[in-house]
């Protein structure tokens, strides 16, 4: 299958004593849902920059198929327009998008992340899992192939965490290629079909999820997703 992107001995410093990534080379699928997992600080947001294009590397090949849609830990940096659907506007505007297709398209982005009925209050009146589904609406509006999600379940309670997921598994039957990045691998690892491990700006494992739980992952900082909780007493983590 043809590649989404790849990776061929990336590194980026910041510094000359400041590696974030070292000598990664990964190669993602059409079509695919990739997690990449890793303790905070180990990459993965610089990782993101890199593929969208925000960063350049220090050395070494990357290659992307398209541009790459982002949506952001902290949704609300991302929000350009008054309202909601102001907002959703601005990404086939700029795209230069054919204009009388822009209201429909606009509408059909905001209702698969039910947020047409708020379609026109101000967005800054959103909730914090509100915010995170218009940033969604806005990259489905681009009609971005390849969409990379910094940390999606953040702040989220239940509902909302079950709703980025009907959005991801929406996202990958319509043949997009996803890439999350999250260390809460208990509410998302049945969805990928790969998965990857950073730490210290390494990449650490490179398989599938079903490989990885096999392994002991709490070396890379990671808790098992598989550890089981039967009492209130084992509702602690240490
Ligand atoms: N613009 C920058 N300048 C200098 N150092 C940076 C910059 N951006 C990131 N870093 C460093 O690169 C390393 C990796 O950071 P990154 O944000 O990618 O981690 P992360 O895996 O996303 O962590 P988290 O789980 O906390 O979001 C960190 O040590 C960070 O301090
Ligand atoms: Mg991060």
């Amino acid at each position: 299958m043809e590649n989404a992107v790849k990776l061929e001995n990336i590194t980026k410093k910041f510094s000359s004593t400041k590696f974030s990534l070292i000598d990664i080379s990964f190669e993602i699928k059409k079509g695919s849902l990739t997690i990449v997992g890793g303790a905070n600080g180990s990459g993965k947001s610089v990782l993101m920059m890199l593929i969208s294009g925000l960063m350049k590397p220090t050395e070494g090949k990357l290659t992307v198929s398209s541009k790459p849609g982002l949506v952001f830990q902290d949704a609300a940096t991302q929000i350009l327009g008054d309202t909601p659907r102001e907002d959703v506007s601005v990404g086939p505007k700029n795209l230069r998008f054919c204009k009388k297709d822009i209201p429909a398209l606009v509408e059909d982005s905001l209702k698969s992340v039910r947020l047409l009925e708020k379609a026109d209050i101000p967005a800054e009146y959103l909730s914090g899992g509100e915010k995170r589904r218009l940033a969604v609406a806005s990259i489905l509006a681009m009609k971005r192939d390849i969409i990379i999600f910094d940390e999606p379940y953040a702040n989220l309670d239940y509902p909302a965490v079950c709703d980025v997921n009907r959005l991801l598994e929406q996202l990958k039957s319509e043949g997009k290629t996803v890439i999350l990045l999250t260390h809460e691998l208990e509410k998302c690892l049945a969805l990928a079909d790969h998965f990857l491990i950073l730490q210290k700006g390494s990449l650490v494992f490179d398989g599938s999820p079903e490989e990885a739980v096999k392994i002991p992952l709490e070396q890379w900082a990671i808790r098992n997703p598989l550890t089981k909780y039967e009492n209130v007493k084992d509702l602690i983590w240490k």
